[in-house]
C-alpha cells in the first residue's frame, strides 16, 4: 500500500474521533518501510506454518489413506485492522511493541474434516522442534458464551533469513468444516446493525443454539466413521 494512501486511510476511518497528531503521524513515516520488512516475515512465518500442515496431512494420508485436512486458509492482517488493534488495546505505536503484543498478525486456518484430527494435528504440530508455544486456547471444550468453538494456539516458527533466524509468531485456528460454516456466518451477521434489544438476544439464542446443533452433528459424522471402520475391519 502506498504510504499517502495509507495515511489518508488512517485519518478518515482509523481514529475517526480523535485527530491524529503531528507526532504520530511522524512516527508512520519513519515505520513506513521497516513495517513492509516485517509484513513481509509474518508472509514468511504462515508459508513456513502451511507446509508444516501440508506435510502432516500427506503423511497422514500415504499411512492411514485419508487426509485430516480440508482445507487451509491464510491471512495476513491488514495494515489498518493493526492499527485499530494498537488503538483498541492502548499499546505503543511502534514496530516493537506491534511485534510483542499482537499475536495474530499471521494467521493461519486449519479446517479439518473431523475433532479428533484437530488434536491430533496440533500435538504434531507442537512436538516439532522448531515450534514454541505460546498460547493455547481451547474453544471446543470450552465454547465461548456465544457458541463460537475453535482450537487456538499462538505459535512461535523460526524463519531462516540472508543472515538470521528470526522467530515470528503465528495464530493458528483449527475448527471442524461445521464449525467453520457457523463462524464464517455468525461472523457475516455480527455486523448487522440497528437491530432492536429484544430482538437482539433473540438472535443471539439462536446462533448459540444452531452452535449446538452443528457440534452435535460433528459428534454424529465422527460415530459414524468409527463405526464405518470398525464395521470394516470385521470383514478385513
Ligand atoms: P483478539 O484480541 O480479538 O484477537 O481477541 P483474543 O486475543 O482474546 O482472541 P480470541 O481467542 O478471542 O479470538 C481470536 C480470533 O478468533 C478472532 O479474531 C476470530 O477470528 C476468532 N473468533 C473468536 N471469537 C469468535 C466468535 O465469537 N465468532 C467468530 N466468528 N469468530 C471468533
Ligand atoms: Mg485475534
Amino acid at each position: 500500500m502506498l504510504i499517502e494512501k495509507f495515511l489518508k486511510q488512517a485519518k478518515e476511518e482509523i481514529i475517526m474521533d480523535t485527530v491524529l497528531s503531528d507526532e504520530f503521524m511522524d512516527k508512520v513515516q519513519d515505520n513506513f518501510a521497516p513495517i513492509e520488512s516485517l509484513m513481509a516475515y509474518y508472509r514468511c512465518a504462515i508459508m513456513e506454518v502451511e507446509t508444516k500442515f501440508n506435510v502432516l496431512n500427506e503423511q497422514f494420508s500415504l499411512q492411514y489413506d485419508r487426509n485430516p485436512i480440508e482445507s487451509i486458509k491464510a491471512r495476513v492482517k491488514s495494515f489498518d485492522s493493526i492499527l485499530k488493534k494498537v488503538k483498541r488495546k492502548q499499546i505503543p505505536f511502534s514496530l516493537e511493541s506491534i511485534e510483542e503484543n499482537i499475536n495474530d498478525i499471521a494467521g493461519v486456518r486449519v479446517i479439518c474434516s473431523f475433532q479428533e484430527d484437530i488434536y491430533m494435528l496440533a500435538d504434531c504440530l507442537l512436538q516439532q522442534d522448531d515450534v514454541r508455544l505460546i498460547e493455547r486456547k481451547d474453544y471446543i471444550k470450552n465454547p465461548k458464551p456465544g457458541g463460537y468453538r475453535s482450537l487456538h494456539l499462538i505459535i512461535e516458527v523460526p524463519i531462516f533469513l540472508e543472515k538470521e533466524k528470526r522467530p515470528m509468531k503465528v495464530e493458528v485456528q483449527l475448527r471442524t468444516i461445521a464449525m467453520d460454516f457457523w463462524a464464517s456466518l455468525e461472523h457475516k451477521l455480527r455486523y448487522k446493525k440497528n437491530i432492536p434489544e429484544s430482538e437482539a438476544e433473540y438472535l443471539a439464542k439462536e446462533l448459540v443454539e444452531c452452535a449446538g446443533i452443528s457440534a452435535s452433528l460433528d459428534q454424529r459424522m465422527e460415530a459414524i466413521r468409527d463405526r464405518m471402520e470398525a464395521a470394516q475391519e470385521k470383514i478385513s
